[in-house]
């Protein structure tokens, strides 16, 4: 028995050492199946997942409001707003409880009666803002925080996003009834049968049949804009998917950038809002328009990574002619979908264009002039 008690305690020991092998083997397999289970469930669910919680961004109710509703003005600045002069004479006809104001510049930048010529401007810059970089997601960044600041006032009822080249092409009552009688957001949004952008690792996140395209140039209904600023989905895989292809620098490493070059050039600020709408499935909810006017350029030497540059509009551009030609334009061609888009605002008819981009200073002062915006004010055309 002596003899055999090492023996039974070595077996034993041996006995328990296969045990605890076998427990180590059954516990690594069955957490290997777990890890595997839920990175497959994970796959499996969550585009179901980001599906409906885009879903839900649409399903919430917006509070309803009484009293007279306003438009926000959201101006994307690099740092001052040459044209102010001429937003000033607009803003002059208005009546103040119908409009509010609100700039994202560079950060530091102040509005105060040395950087601008309006006192409309005056402090009207956000607190928090972004150095924007052109082309990149820092630019839908500076849109979200513009439109952050907006909804803080319960009287803001619709948001129009504007550049510091952007010039009205009508008065404030006519701007003010076109778009406040809009039950629908003004949404540039369509389908590019050659669309190179889209990059398939955002599938299945941003399936491929709810990528859009549009001008960055939107205007919001109260409800949308909400929506922009609950997503905190889309935007981050936008950040991390959708980038602009850096321009070759003949000094660097060319193999490397010629690597680069072959990735997606993405120009977020073209297709995250209406990405972002149709996969809420809002599309019915929009007018699928810019209400913006911008003349494109297509000479090839203009051509900018992969977009054709703005026309910039000088004095000469800026006639009675020139302008009366964009207020007559009543319809848009969407030649990649076939579609005619008749430009109407809620059900009637009416110009596509409210605003026009890239002006310069003296083509807005032509405007000015010939009273596009009002009666010309005598203090104004003195600035
Ligand atoms: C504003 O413009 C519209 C259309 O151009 C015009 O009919 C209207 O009389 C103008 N209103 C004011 C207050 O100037
Ligand atoms: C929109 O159109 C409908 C039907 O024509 C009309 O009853 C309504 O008053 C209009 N809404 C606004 C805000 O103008
Ligand atoms: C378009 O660009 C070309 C080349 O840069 C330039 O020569 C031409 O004047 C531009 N056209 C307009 C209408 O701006």
């Amino acid at each position: 028995m002596t003899k055999k008690r090492p023996l039974y305690a070595s077996s034993s020991s041996s006995l328990q050492s296969h045990f605890w092998f076998g427990m180590k083997i059954v516990t690594s397999i069955s957490v290997f199946m777990c890890i595997f289970g839920l990175l497959r469930l994970q796959s499996r669910s969550s585009p179901s997942i980001v599906r409906d919680k885009v879903l839900e961004f649409g399903r919430r109710p917006v509070e309803p409001f009484f009293g007279t509703p306003k438009i926000a003005f959201l101006f994307l600045a690099r740092r001052n707003l040459p044209l102010d002069f001429l937003w000033h004479a607009f803003f002059q006809n208005a009546d103040k409880r119908t409009f509010s104001i609100y700039v994202h510049s560079e950060p530091g930048f102040v509005f105060d009666e040395f950087t601008t010529k309006s006192s409309f401007f005056y402090g009207r810059q956000l607190v928090k803002s972004v150095r924007v970089a052109w082309g990149e997601s820092s630019m839908i960044k500076a849109e979200r925080l513009l439109i952050d600041a907006a909804l803080r006032d319960p009287a803001n009822r619709r948001f129009i996003l504007l550049s510091d080249s952007c010039v009205p092409l009508y008065n404030f009552s006519y701007v003010y009834n076109y778009v406040i009688s809009s039950p629908k957001s003004f949404v540039d949004s369509f389908l590019d049968a050659k669309d190179s952008r889209y990059n398939p690792k955002m599938s299945p996140m941003i399936p491929q049949d709810k990528w859009r395209k549009g001008s960055q140039w939107i205007t919001l209904v109260r409800r949308h804009a909400e929506i922009v600023l609950a997503d905190d989905i889309i935007f981050p895989i936008f950040r991390k998917y959708c980038k602009r292809r850096p321009a070759l620098d003949p000094g660097g490493n060319l193999i490397a950038q010629r690597v680069a070059q072959k990735e997606h050039n993405c120009i977020p600020d073209e297709h995250y809002m209406p990405t972002l709408l149709s996969m809420s499935e809002l599309d019915d909810e929009l007018e699928r328009r810019t209400i913006t006017y911008t003349s494109w350029n297509e000479s090839a030497t203009e051509m900018e990574g992969n977009r054709w540059h703005p026309m910039k509009f000088g004095y000469k551009d800026a006639s009675p002619e020139g302008i009366k030609r964009i207020k007559d334009i009543n319809h848009v061609y969407y030649e990649t979908e076939y579609r005619t888009e008749w430009c109407h605002s809620n059900g009637t008819s009416v110009p596509c264009f409210l605003f026009a981009r890239k002006f310069s200073p003296s083509a807005a002062l032509r405007l000015l002039r010939d009273g596009v915006v009002g009666p010309v004010v005598a203090n104004a055309l003195s600035t």
